[in-house]
């Protein structure tokens, strides 16, 4: 072997587990392995798992929060606007510049794959050329999708749809949309036929911002559901955001349960931005504006969590971790009870993985790419708890990422003790 990691746990399964790699590639998943390799690591009983995941991520916005200004009503739409005046001054460096030091926090937070959204409104396309050479300088690392994102819509302006088609050809791999920006709802039934015909032609996934808002007569999550159905895509959708959802009638949100499980389409919530940005105008009380996670779940949906923005015009903080993502959701989407901790952590790893259609290359298996984390903690309850540290971040078998987490002191009674939080 090339690498054996040793005394490792594993998620939903009893003891302790030796991992050996060899040329990339997991080789061997037991107990007590008798192999021996030049490099081995003592996981200590913490716990292994594959790589995190980021299903939703604006790369070409990160680290501009402020420029020119910030958003003071912490509106989805002030939001956009000032993306908008930001954009008239950026420039391919600055966006590459930016999005390759987040990367490098989702690295050290243990996030191997990402689906980037670049927004393609701008005529010059330089988010979408950009983030295409970022995917390609950094795919010995992580794995990047990118979603052809018509960040202002596609009927509001004359040359968006040509836009949209143009950064498919310069590499854009999912096709995305934003039909409740759109200025009537016929046309935003539009933009999102006009989205699965373009994925259709051009054989790409779908991945649409919608139904982003508080408006409860906000609808098109059903328009993507039939499409899904018409072009036969069932597991090839994204419906991100859907945060109308948490205001919908109950009557119709059990209508719609049904509907998006026969579709199969996966769904993408996004704790941090979500919580912020939406019901702002209910003044008290106000809503959490999230899509109805538990109740997805419970109907057999496909539920993930994304990251959405890292200090942008729509989110001021963030740091890349998909562990604080989960650990936010926990309260919003009130999923405290034990199985539902186990199922957040499903939906920064696995569910993930299905959303994004990377299953066959995913897990720690025999076979399959050696892409594993090791965290600083013994479950995942512990995980999302702690928000833990990620000891070591394997890729291809390679380590890529260490921390060694922080040491604290503290002195009673003459005597020093050190404290983890475990
Ligand atoms: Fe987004």
């Amino acid at each position: 072997m090339d690498l054996i990691i040793r005394r490792a746990k594993l998620r939903k399964k009893n003891g302790l587990f030796d991992i050996g790699i060899k040329n990339g590639i997991f080789a061997a998943v037991e107990p007590n392995l008798e192999a021996t390799a030049v490099h081995e690591i003592n996981a200590l009983e913490n716990l292994a798992i594959p790589p995190f995941i980021d299903p939703h991520l604006h790369l070409d916005a990160v680290l501009t929060v402020g420029n020119p200004r910030y958003n003071e009503s912490g509106t989805l739409l002030e939001g956009i606007e000032i993306w908008g005046d930001h954009k008239a001054s950026v420039t391919k460096e600055s966006i590459k510049k930016n999005a390759d030091k987040v990367i490098k926090w989702l690295i050290a937070n243990g996030t191997l794959k990402i689906r980037t959204h670049a927004d393609t409104t701008d005529p010059s396309l330089i988010t979408v050329e950009a983030l295409v050479e970022v995917k390609k300088a950094w795919r010995n690392q992580v794995d990047i999708q990118i979603v052809a994102f018509p960040q202002d819509g596609i009927f509001t302006r004359p040359d968006s749809a040509k836009l949209m088609q143009r950064a498919v050809e310069i590499g854009a791999d999912v096709i995305g949309g934003i039909p409740h920006h759109e200025i009537t709802s016929q046309d935003g039934i539009k933009d999102v036929e006009f989205a699965f015909e373009l994925a259709r032609k051009h054989n790409c996934l779908v991945d649409i911002h919608v139904d982003e808002t508080g408006d409860d007569q906000s609808r098109f999550i059903e328009v993507m559901a039939k499409q899904t159905l018409v072009h036969e895509m069932q597991g090839q959708v994204a419906a991100s955001h859907a945060t109308a959802m948490h205001n919908y009638n109950n009557d119709y949100a059990l209508k719609l349960m049904g509907i998006l499980k026969r579709s199969g389409i996966n769904v993408i919530t996004n704790p941090f931005d979500n919580s912020v940005l939406q019901n702002r105008t209910d003044g008290y009380p106000r809503k959490r504006g999230h899509a109805r996670v538990d109740e997805l779940l419970t109907h057999g949906i496909n539920v993930c969590i994304g990251h959405d923005s890292i200090m942008d015009p729509w989110y001021p903080l963030g740091k890349g971790s998909m562990l604080q993502a989960a650990n936010l959701l926990l309260h919003t989407a009130h999923m405290s009870g034990y199985h539902q901790i186990s199922q957040l952590f499903d939906m920064i790893t696995d569910h993930s993985a299905k959303t994004l259609c990377v299953e066959d290359d995913y897990g720690i298996q025999i076979g399959k790419p050696a892409d594993m984390v090791i965290l600083d903690a013994r479950d995942e309850m512990q995980a999302i708890r702690l928000i833990s540290e990620c000891l070591y971040v394997i890729r291809r078998g390679a380590i890529i990422s260490q921390t060694t987490p922080a040491k604290r002191k503290i002195t009673l009674n003459g005597r020093q003790e050190c404290i983890d939080f475990k």
